[in-house]
């Protein structure tokens, strides 16, 4: 299959001729059962027509991605959620009208219009209205119902450019929009509403303090920052293996100044045995490390800086074909929450503490 790539610009309000064709034609693929990627405010999406349950398969293939693994259906206008969702909850209307358009999922119980080749078998679908100018058009000419995952496949992190998109799904998919870098960069927070209280499955940009503020309590699924909980993860996709670069990572945790030594020491030692190592860290330490790649996420102090780096930091390990990967922690609060789930992925949950 040949991928077509089109650049588009994020201010979506005022498109060229050029553009507007584009989407245009995005939309028609869609509505054929054809697949393509755009951006979004989160990371790139692969989307589908989240009714047509051959579409869902696509994506399934495309990605080489388990189809138990459920995925979210993407709308354009807050009413269309009836058609989906068999009955929606006030605390859904109360949280949209929070936090949408953005980066927030809600799962809900179906509709009998969503295939359960969407919902990868489940009752509940996960609904999503994101911000993201190129994303709503795109979900507008499409129909208005789109499925669509992380643009990367399986187990690789979620893209947060249009280069990373071409990289995993070049001949795969029938086009990629390219917008240009996202602006958040980890995927959206995922929030069960079927349940009671609320609770958070997969935390991103909108926290747990966040969704408390409009719902009351809010719990978080016990799985998102330890692995031996002895339970199974709520939302099927958090319990693979994901996000992960090729070589072997590892979080050192402690003072700076210990984390930066074990660090340097750890590199050296591997360097002997032939490897190739890196380290990522914050701009506050870069200067102290030593290794063959050395990588900076951001300003510790500015964790929007960080999200937005990570994914692709990740890559340019594998693109350097590092083996040994050190990377430094982060809070286990708030944003920093969805930053450390992702890194604790990336890394199997293996975490050093010096
Ligand atoms: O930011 C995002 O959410 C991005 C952009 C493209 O919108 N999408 C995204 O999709 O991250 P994906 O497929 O990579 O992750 C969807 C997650 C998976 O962990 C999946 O298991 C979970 O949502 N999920 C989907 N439907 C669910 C359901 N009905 N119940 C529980 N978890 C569900
Ligand atoms: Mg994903």
């Amino acid at each position: 299959m040949k991928t077509i790539t089109e650049k588009i610009r994020q201010d979506a309000e005022r498109l060229t001729d050029r553009e507007e064709e584009a989407l245009r034609k995005a939309g028609n693929i869609i509505r054929q059962g054809g697949l393509v990627a755009f951006p979004t405010e989160t990371v790139y999406g692969l989307g589908g027509d989240a009714l047509n349950r051959e579409s869902s398969r696509r994506i399934y293939e495309a990605k080489g991605r388990p189809s138990d693994n459920p995925l979210i259906v993407h709308i354009c206008r807050f009413e269309d959620i009836a058609e989906i969702a068999s009955d929606v909850p006030e605390e859904a209307v109360r949280i949209a009208a929070a936090f949408w358009p953005g980066p927030l999922t809600m799962i809900l119980h179906k509709s009998d219009r969503v295939p359960y080749e969407t919902t990868g078998g489940l009752d509940t679908v996960a609904v999503r209205l994101p911000s993201h100018p190129v994303a709503r058009k795109l979900i507008e000419y499409s129909g208005g119902y789109v499925a669509a995952p992380s643009a990367n496949i399986s187990g690789r992190p979620s893209p947060t450019a249009a280069k990373y998109v071409t990289e995993d799904m070049e001949g795969r998919i029938d086009m990629i929009l390219d917008g240009g870098a996202v602006g958040i960069g980890l995927e959206s927070t995922i929030v069960d509403l079927t349940v009671t209280p609320p609770q958070i499955l997969r935390p991103g940009y909108v926290t747990q303090e966040m969704l408390s503020n409009v719902l009351g309590k809010v719990d978080t699924d016990v799985t998102i920052l330890q692995r031996d909980s002895g339970q199974a993860p709520k939302a099927p996709g958090m319990k693979y293996r994901h996000y992960a670069p090729k070589g072997e990572l590892t979080i050192v945790e402690g003072d700076p100044e210990l984390v930066a030594a074990y660090m340097n020491r750890q590199a050296a030692n591997a360097r002997e045995r032939g490897e190739r190592t890196g380290i990522i860290g914050t701009r506050e330490h870069m200067a102290q490390y030593q290794a063959d790649v050395v990588k900076c996420l951001g300003d510790r102090a500015d964790e929007e800086s960080i999200a937005r780096n990570l994914y692709s930091v990740l890559r340019q390990m594998d693109e350097e074909q590092v083996t040994r990967i050190y990377s430094e922690s982060f809070a286990s609060q708030g944003f920093g929450q969805a930053i450390m789930n992702r890194l604790l992925k990336a890394a199997g949950y293996r975490v050093v503490k010096v």
